[in-house]
């Protein structure tokens, strides 16, 4: 079965290659990007993270996607789908996440490609409920969420359970779309 591969008009989402290791643990060693998470990482996590999440799409076809822009940059980021390895009150759920290089932040890739995976999600999969979760101090990730149409409740605030305990950022925020509201927005637009 081929992987899944999502065009929007300025990004493909698509498996990942070997030529993205390098950009990618650049990315992952910047702590401006890893700002909201209780570390960088290292060469051979961001390896092991990228040969984890290339296995979940070749396995399933779907799932955290590398993002490029064509004609621009082969490699940006990732944007895409995951099923979170935990458990909390809202698990098992599909999420949907991003984390893009510094320099293309700022031009909406993330909310455009997300919203290309939210399509997939509900159309592609038939999911009824897709979440989205930061830490509580991730403004730009929520202003992604918002731009979305995603909602947080803060009775859904939530202690990330793999988090280190001693870690400031460990309270959680979580925003959810269901698929009806999805299909609202699309249909109002
Ligand atoms: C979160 C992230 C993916 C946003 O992607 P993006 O494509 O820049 O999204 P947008 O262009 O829609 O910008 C979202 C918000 O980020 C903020 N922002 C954008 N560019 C910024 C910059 N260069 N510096 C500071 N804030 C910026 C703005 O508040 C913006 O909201 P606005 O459009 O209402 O002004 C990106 O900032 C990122 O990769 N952050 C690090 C990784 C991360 O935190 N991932 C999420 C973990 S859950």
């Amino acid at each position: 079965m081929d992987d899944v591969v999502l065009r929007t008009e300025r990004l493909v989402l698509r498996n990942w290659r070997d030529e993205d290791r390098d950009e990618w643990a650049a990315m992952n060693a910047d702590p401006e990007v890893m700002r909201h998470f209780p570390s960088t990482m290292t060469r051979e996590e961001s390896d092991t993270s990228l040969d984890r999440w290339k296995g979940v799409i070749a396995e399933t076809r779907w799932g955290l996607w590398a993002a490029e822009v064509p004609g621009e940059a082969p490699f940006i980021g990732f944007i895409g789908l995951a099923v979170p390895r935990f458990e909390a009150h809202f698990t098992p759920a599909v999420e949907v996440g991003w984390r893009l290089a510094r320099r293309f932040w700022g031009r909406g890739y993330a909310p455009e490609g997300a919203e290309e995976a939210l399509r997939f999600a509900f159309e592609e999969l038939g999911e009824r409920e897709i979440v989205s979760m930061t830490t509580a101090e991730n403004r730009k990730s929520q202003r992604v969420m918002e731009k979305l149409g995603m909602h947080r409740d803060p009775a859904d605030d939530f202690d990330h359970p793999t988090a280190p305990a001693d870690w400031p950022e460990r309270r959680h925020v979580l925003y959810r779309l269901s698929a009806d509201e999805w299909r609202r927005r699309r249909a109002g637009r």
